[in-house]
This record gives structure tokens, C-alpha cells and sequence, in this order.
């Protein structure tokens, strides 16, 4: 089976075909698969029906292929912290039944839609999320993404010049301060110490730039705190603009992959007391700090 693909706008987004990835993916569709990774930055394969271990194989490739680091364990603090893939859902583990929207697991979870990137607020961040639908809600809960790269390359060269430089403090608490101060707890939050983050990075594979902002980016560097952050609020406004943006509507099954370190991605609300949404997500870290 040769790996295919179509693309789904113009500056990200692709779906692919050619790939079973519960029958376990070749070294070469691999490879293949990193190219329109680097290139596209969203993949979305269909009909991927996969249990937790055939995740956690599939997502170990991206390393084993020689680019990117292991996989990230959740974080320790959370229910279900410390293992390699990360229980999204809705519903009680082991059970179907509905976790009420009101539990403070589904209210610390509701920070996934703010627009974000995955585990910005870790020194070495994440690079890809592979996020599994395998119950999705027959309406809403829908993940959208927004391209960091395209919105760099159409800034003005003042504007660029101004950030290139800059060092971002990103931080846990502060997001998750933001729903509410009282949700982490001292220990969560020595867990979790602000990090820097280069506020400009570039694909080491193909040399193309971006900004780095989202919800877990509390200030910058050396700036007037509020004034930082209303730089950092303004790029994530600019890139999440409708041509800068795809929204990907679930269907059972599918798995979605993107790149954290030049997208940034929001889930949407739905019916959280009557339908399911069960996701499983598997994160493959950094190379290295991005900032020091
Ligand atoms: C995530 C995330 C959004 C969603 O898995 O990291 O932010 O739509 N998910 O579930
Ligand atoms: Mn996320």
C-alpha cells in the first residue's frame, strides 16, 4: 500500500489514504508520513480503528524513523497521570457511563479550548499529538486548527523583525488560572514551573518560520508583563483567522495528527452531558529546548 494524500486548504491540512495503521506502517510510509507532517502540518487519516497499544506503536515511529524525541508521559498530577497516552473522554474509565460536566477532570479538560499547543508549558515541548476519535458526538466537538507559519509569512517585516528575537514565558497555572485560580493545586503547580519559549521558530527539515503564541504563553521575556501579553494575544488572534484555520468535524475513528510547534488547535464545545467523546491522545516530545 503506497501512501496518498489530498490536501485540504492552501496553507495546511491533508488527508491521507494508503494507511492501516492497526496492521502496523512500514519504515518507508514512515517516512512518507513525516515529509507531509513537515509540509502540511494537520494530517487526517480515516477509518483507523486502533486500540491503546496500536497508538502507542504507531506514535513511537515518528522516533524510531530518526527524527523528533520519545514519547511525553501525561502529567503526573492529573487522573491517569503518568502513562504514554492521555484518556481525553468524557466517560469514566472502564465504563460508559458520562462524566457530568461539572467534575473538575472535565472542567480542567474545557482548557483545551483555548487556542493552545500542546505542552508549551514543558521545557522541551511537544512536537506531534496523535489524537484518536474512537466515539465522537454526532454534533459539535470539533477540533480546530490554526497555521502559526502561514500567519509568520504574512506579517510585516517590521513586525516580523520585532519577534524574531523575543523569548516567551509559557505557564501551566497561569492558563489554567484563567478558568479558574483555585483548579491546581500548590503540588500540580510545582509540577508544572513556567518555561521559556522562542516566540519564532523554524522547521529544522524544511527552514520555514513561524510564531509560537497560544493560551499557556503568559508574557514575554524582558517586556512590561501586560504589554507582553498583549503581543502574545495578538498573534494567536492573527493566526487563528479564518484563512489561517481548518476545522476538522469527527467521525468515528479517525486519527488526527499536528504539529504543535507551528500550529495551534482548540476543541469545541458540544452536548458534554449527553453525548460520549471518547479521545485517546499520544504525544511525541521535542528535540531539545527551544529557548534557553
Ligand atoms: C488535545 C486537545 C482538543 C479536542 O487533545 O490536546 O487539545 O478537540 N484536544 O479534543
Ligand atoms: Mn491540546
Amino acid at each position: 500500500m503506497a501512501v496518498s494524500f489530498s490536501k485540504i486548504t492552501d496553507v495546511l491540512g491533508a488527508e491521507v489514504d494508503g494507511v492501516d495503521i492497526a496492521a502496523g506502517v512500514s519504515e518507508t510510509a514512515m517516512r512518507d508520513i513525516v515529509d507531509l507532517f513537515n509540509d502540511y502540518s494537520i494530517l487526517i487519516f480515516h477509518n483507523q480503528k486502533i486500540n491503546d497499544e496500536q497508538q502507542i506503536r504507531f506514535s513511537r515511529l515518528f522516533s524510531e524513523v530518526g527524527y523528533f524525541g520519545g514519547l511525553e508521559k501525561t502529567v503526573v498530577q492529573n487522573a491517569g497521570g503518568g502513562t504514554e497516552i492521555a484518556d481525553l473522554s468524557n466517560v469514566e474509565p472502564g465504563t460508559k457511563r458520562i462524566i457530568p460536566p461539572t467534575d473538575k477532570r472535565m472542567v480542567f479538560n474545557s482548557g483545551n479550548e483555548m487556542w493552545h499547543t500542546d505542552s508549551s508549558f514543558k521545557r522541551v515541548p511537544a512536537t506531534a499529538s496523535l489524537l484518536s476519535g474512537r466515539e465522537v458526538p454526532p454534533t459539535g466537538g470539533e477540533t480546530e486548527f490554526a497555521t502559526e507559519r502561514a500567519a509568520y509569512a504574512d506579517l510585516s517585516a517590521a513586525m516580523r523583525e520585532r519577534i524574531d528575537p523575543l523569548v516567551a514565558i509559557h505557564d501551566f497555572a497561569y492558563n489554567r488560572s484563567l478558568i479558574d485560580p483555585k483548579l491546581m493545586n500548590e503540588e500540580q503547580k510545582r509540577e508544572t514551573p513556567p518555561v521559556p519559549q522562542a516566540v519564532v521558530r523554524a522547521n529544522p527539515a524544511n527552514g520555514r518560520k513561524n510564531f509560537y503564541a497560544g493560551a499557556h504563553a503568559s508574557h514575554v521575556r524582558g517586556m512590561p508583563l501586560e504589554e507582553g501579553r498583549a503581543l502574545l494575544r495578538e498573534l494567536t488572534a492573527i493566526a487563528t483567522q479564518p484563512q489561517y484555520t481548518l476545522r476538522h468535524s469527527w467521525r468515528d475513528n479517525d486519527l488526527v495528527i499536528w504539529d504543535n510547534r507551528c500550529c495551534l488547535h482548540r476543541g469545541r464545545p458540544w452536548d458534554k452531558s449527553r453525548y460520549r467523546r471518547v479521545m485517546y491522545r499520544t504525544t511525541v516530545a521535542g528535540v531539545g529546548p527551544t529557548a534557553e
